[in-house]
């Protein structure tokens, strides 16, 4: 595997690639799991060169205490990305991607007024122009994104859209732990308590998956599940919502099939934890 940390350097050695050969990009803040890994061993099967982007991305978060405890280990993502056969990481500085601050601000419609465009103002922005200068930097064919973040890959379809970049986004199904607790780097900052309490958001989009599926409505299976968090005074609820999968925007009723997504914030101790289910 090879690493390069400048943008230069970087373009040089995939200019010579990308004449015979197809690209999969795989964008990562680090702290890598079997999630990640899932989507680099993804992008092995359909790309001939596989890049891993390691980079967190100051401009994507609007809380300084969680940028500055989001983990780094970027000796340990590189151990891991070999195991599953990355090709290329690059590990950028914040220097390099952003030798001055960014003066463009992008803006995605309605995306940014639910959910987690409501509750983290700027958070698209951030995302949309890290992820729209590693297009530009590595020109992938194709870009893998994780259904945990399920309103950033309406996001990124969306900045692909606009932008007529040429890349094929795939999203691939959420890992989890074997309780069900969806894999997350944030996970690593919860303790060993927390840990176990964790999974209580999975059960809380089950019991909504339930309810639904036993012909409840989606204002039913909000408050059941409000209720069911506020038994539970280590969280604090910050959003449960039945909402289109590829739009995002709310549903009071339930979709086609694969259509239908229940998605859930909260917060437990210091971790802000999210997760969906798509049904
Ligand atoms: O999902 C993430 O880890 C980040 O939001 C991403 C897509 C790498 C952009 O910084």
């Amino acid at each position: 595997m090879l690493r390069f940390d400048t943008i230069a350097s970087l373009r040089q050695h995939l200019a010579g690639l990308r004449v015979s050969q197809s690209i999969g990009l795989v964008p990562t803040m680090g702290a890598l799991h079997d999630g990640h890994l899932t989507l680099i061993q993804q992008a092995r099967q359909q790309a001939d060169v596989v890049v891993c982007s390691i980079f967190v991305n100051p401009v994507q978060f609007n809380n300084a205490d969680d940028l500055a405890r989001y983990p780094r280990t970027l000796d340990a993502d590189c151990a891991l990305l070999e195991t599953v056969g990355c090709d290329i990481v690059f590990a950028p500085s914040v220097d390099e991607m952003y030798p001055a601050a960014p003066s463009l601000t992008l803006n995605f419609g309605a995306l940014e007024t639910v959910m987690e465009g409501a509750f983290r103002p700027g958070h698209f922005n951030g995302v949309g122009l890290v992820v729209a200068k590693l297009f530009n930097i590595v020109q992938p064919d194709k870009a893998f994104f994780g259904q945990k973040d399920l309103q950033q890959v309406a996001v990124i379809r969306s900045l692909i859209r606009n932008l007529s970049f040429p890349v094929e986004l795939v999203r691939s199904p959420t890992v989890r732990e074997a309780d069900g607790l969806a894999m997350s780097s944030r996970n690593r900052n919860l303790t060993p308590d927390e840990r176990d309490q964790a999974t209580t958001l999975f059960a809380a989009l089950t019991l909504a998956h339930d309810l639904l599926a036993d012909g409840q409505t989606p204002a039913q299976a909000k408050a059941a599940v409000g209720d069911f968090i506020s038994a539970r005074p280590a969280f604090r609820l910050e959003y449960i919502e039945i909402a289109n999968a590829d739009t995002l925007m709310p549903a009071d009723e339930v979709l086609a099939p694969g259509q239908t997504a229940i998605c859930i914030a909260a917060h437990l101790g210091k971790v802000r934890l999210i997760d969906n289910l798509v049904f």
